[in-house]
């Protein structure tokens, strides 16, 4: 009776440290577990204010401006000027360095640039955008 009762109490309390130590094991692992997600959130926390910025998409000269000066200014601004334009607008600097009179005169209903009248909106909206950005290059 007595080593029976002995047995019994043997056996619960391996039986207890087993589990304890199980869910310590596990306590741990999922700490380690968490401390990685963490890390990963925190990388993605850091993935998404990148992807965010790039969504609403910093306007540069290389990735937008220079396109719009191609398409709607360089026929006059050009090397050589034509039909009376008083400058090129060929390149990063001689744009950013103009760029108040640029916008300005893209947005002048009375004389507008080019002269035959305003772009779209939205062509206007991507100037305002680069100077808002800080008129970066890349
Ligand atoms: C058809 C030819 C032509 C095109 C295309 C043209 N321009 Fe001009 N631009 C001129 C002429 C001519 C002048 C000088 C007369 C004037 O200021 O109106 C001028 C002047 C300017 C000036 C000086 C204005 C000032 O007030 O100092 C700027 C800035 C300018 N253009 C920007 C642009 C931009 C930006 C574009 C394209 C979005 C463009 N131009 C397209 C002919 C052109």
């Amino acid at each position: 009776m007595k080593l029976k009762t002995l047995a019994l109490a043997l056996s619960v309390s391996l039986f207890v440290y087993n589990c304890s130590s199980d869910s310590k094991e596990e306590l741990e692992e999922n700490a380690t577990e968490q401390e990685t997600n963490n890390d990963t959130d925190d990388t993605t926390e850091d993935n998404d204010t990148t992807t965010n910025d790039d969504t609403t998409a910093r306007v540069t000269y290389n990735n937008t401006v220079r396109d719009i000066m191609a398409n709607n200014c360089t026929r006059c601004h050009g090397s050589p000027t034509t039909n009376g334009a008083p400058f090129p607008l060929l390149n990063f600097d001689q744009v950013s360095s103009r760029s108040a009179r640029i916008i300005s005169r893209m947005n002048n209903q009375a004389a507008p640039m080019p002269p035959r009248g305003l772009v779209s909106t939205s062509i206007r909206a991507q100037m305002d955008q680069w100077r808002a950005d800080g008129l970066l290059e890349n």
